[in-house]
């Protein structure tokens, strides 16, 4: 067990990936925003897979944070972050700043459109894909990995984050991980620390419904019908739902009841301060 490097500075970053590059070795860069779970850490054993060096950045980014949202209440606990990457054998982490990753006078966003416009997330938070496209982009180019892994827990930012490195040409292979769960089906968040003990009890009630919902669909129910009893269970267990819908999982379009192609289900829904996210494949994607 050794303790990563930490990195401070994109000068710094840049000295250390272009040393292990020269030496022929493959990056992979984990984006975080820190107040690590087992979640996080998985990525990085995806990135392991073909990587021989891996990087975990650690930033709560405030442009992905609307006014009304908790930036300033975020965990934040790098102290244990660290130790719990100590652990996994990652190399470097890479702590920017708010002044380092957005100095005075910084104006430039990246713009979106197609699945950050599906009416999911977006519809909530319609400044939020901005953010996270601007952030993931200047630590893709501040790092310049071969990998770069996130998380299918957020189904939608992975499908933005997809499609923007191909448009914007950043030469990286963008990899998904499965999200990981905690015995009961919640899908671990680092915003699960809000949840009081009634709500933390109720919470699984989301992956239930939606694994219900996907069997129902998958025996031949139409998904209008089942997305419309999943949303009434949701609301009865004390949530307020944002939006249950499938979707294509790539375009994350609208599909309809008769088709038979790949699947995703979305679920977004509030209980108490607390607002949660998930999604599972009713139809997985064909293999290539
Ligand atoms: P954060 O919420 O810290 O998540 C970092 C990465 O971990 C994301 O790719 C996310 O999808 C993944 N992740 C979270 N929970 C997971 C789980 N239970 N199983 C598997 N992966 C999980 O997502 C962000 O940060 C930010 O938007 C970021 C991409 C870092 C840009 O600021």
């Amino acid at each position: 067990m050794s303790s990563p490097l930490v990195l401070r500075t994109v000068a710094e970053l840049r000295r250390t990936v272009a040393g292990w590059r020269a030496a022929g070795e493959r990056v992979a860069l984990v984006p975080t925003m820190g107040a690590l779970h087992p979640g996080h850490v998985s990525l990085a054993g995806i990135g392991r897979r073909t990587c021989t060096r891996i990087v975990v950045s650690i930033f709560v980014n405030p442009t992905q944070f609307a006014p009304n949202e908790d930036f300033s209440a975020y965990p934040r606990t790098f102290e244990a972050d660290l130790a719990a990457l100590e652990a996994e054998r990652i190399d470097a982490v890479f702590a920017p700043g708010v002044p380092d990753m957005y100095p005075d006078g910084f104006c430039t966003t990246v713009s979106l459109a197609g699945p950050a416009a599906a009416g999911l997330e977006d519809r909530f938070r319609p400044t939020h894909f901005a953010g996270v496209a601007t952030v993931v982009s200047k630590l893709l180019i501040r790092c310049l990995p071969d990998v770069a892994v996130f998380g299918e827990k957020d189904w939608q930012q992975l499908a933005v984050i997809r499609r923007a490195a191909r448009d914007l040409d950043i030469p990286v292979d963008i990899l998904g991980g499965p999200t990981i769960r905690e015995s009961d089906g919640l899908a671990m968040s680092s915003r699960n620390v809000y949840l009081t003990p009634e709500e933390r009890a109720a919470a699984p009630l989301l992956h239930r419904v939606m694994t219900r919902c996907a069997e129902r669909i998958r025996a031949g129910e139409p998904a209008s019908t089942a997305m419309a009893e999943g949303r009434a269970a949701i609301e009865a267990g004390g949530f307020a739902l944002d939006y249950l819908e499938t979707r294509d999982p790539d375009s994350l379009a609208p599909v309809a009841d008769d088709a038979s192609g790949p699947l995703r289900m979305l679920v977004a829904a509030r209980i108490g301060r607390t607002r949660l996210i998930d999604n599972i494949a009713v139809r997985p994607v064909a293999q290539h």
